[in-house]
C-alpha cells in the first residue's frame, strides 16, 4: 500500500501530533508526515516536529484571531499541495477553516475534539461535560467543514467521569484517549482511501 502523505497543523502542545508521529515511526501507520505548521511562532508542536524531523513551518496568521486571513489560507494550500499533502490532520489547531482549504481539501481534513460531539463543541469541551454534570465524556474524530467542531462523525471514544475529577484530571484521561483513537482513524482512512483507488 502506497504511504498516505499528511500534513498536520497545530496551534499548541502537540501531543496527538506526537501520538502520530510516534504511530509512524513504530509502523503502525502506512503514513507519511510531510509538513507540520502551527500558527503559533513558539507553539511545541513545531519542536515535536523538527524532533521527528518532518518539514515544519510556522505560518503568520493575519489580521483575524478565530481564522486564518483568506490571502494566508490560500498560502496554506499552497504550502500543503507543495508538500504533497493528501489528508491535512488538525491537532489542536485553534482557527476555523474557510473555503481554500475546504475547496483544495474536500472531505480530506479531520479533526479530533475532546467532548463526545454534537455535545460540547468549542473550548474545553471537557469543562463544559463537567460543568453540564455529565457521567460521560470522550472524544471525536470528524471531517472538518465550515463550522466549528462540526461535520461527519468519523469515530467516538467515551471517558467515564469519575466523582472526584477535576478539569485537569479529566482532560489528562481524554487525551490518552485522543492519542489512541486519531492514530486509529487515520489508519482506517488509509485503508479506505486505498480500496476506493483500487
Ligand atoms: C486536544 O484535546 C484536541 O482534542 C483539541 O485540542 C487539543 C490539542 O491537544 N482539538 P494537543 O496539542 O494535541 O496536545
Amino acid at each position: 500500500m502506497k504511504p498516505l502523505s499528511i500534513g498536520i497543523l497545530g496551534s499548541g502542545k502537540g501531543s496527538n501530533c506526537r501520538a502520530i508521529l510516534e504511530a509512524i515511526r513504530d509502523q503502525k501507520l502506512p503514513v507519511e508526515a510531510r509538513l507540520v505548521v502551527s500558527d503559533v511562532f513558539d507553539a511545541p508542536i513545531l519542536d515535536i516536529a523538527r524532533e521527528f524531523s518532518v518539514p515544519n513551518a510556522y505560518l503568520p496568521p493575519g489580521k483575524f484571531r478565530t481564522r486564518l486571513e483568506p490571502t494566508v489560507e490560500t498560502e496554506l494550500v499552497k504550502m500543503l499541495k507543495a508538500a504533497g499533502v493528501e489528508l491535512v490532520a488538525l491537532a489542536g489547531f485553534m482557527r476555523v477553516m474557510h473555503e481554500p482549504m475546504l475547496k483544495a481539501f474536500p472531505r480530506r481534513i479531520i479533526n479530533i475534539h475532546p467532548s463526545l460531539l454534537p455535545k460540547f463543541p468549542g473550548l474545553e469541551a471537557w469543562k463544559q461535560a463537567l460543568a453540564a454534570g455529565e457521567k460521560v465524556t470522550g472524544c471525536t474524530v470528524h471531517y472538518v467543514d465550515e463550522k466549528i467542531d462540526h461535520g461527519q462523525i468519523l469515530a467516538q471514544r467515551e471517558v467515564i467521569i469519575l466523582p472526584h475529577d477535576t478539569p485537569e484530571s479529566l482532560h489528562a484521561r481524554i487525551q490518552v484517549v485522543e492519542h489512541e483513537l486519531y492514530p486509529a482513524v487515520i489508519a482506517e482512512l488509509c485503508e479506505r482511501y486505498s480500496e476506493e483507488n483500487r
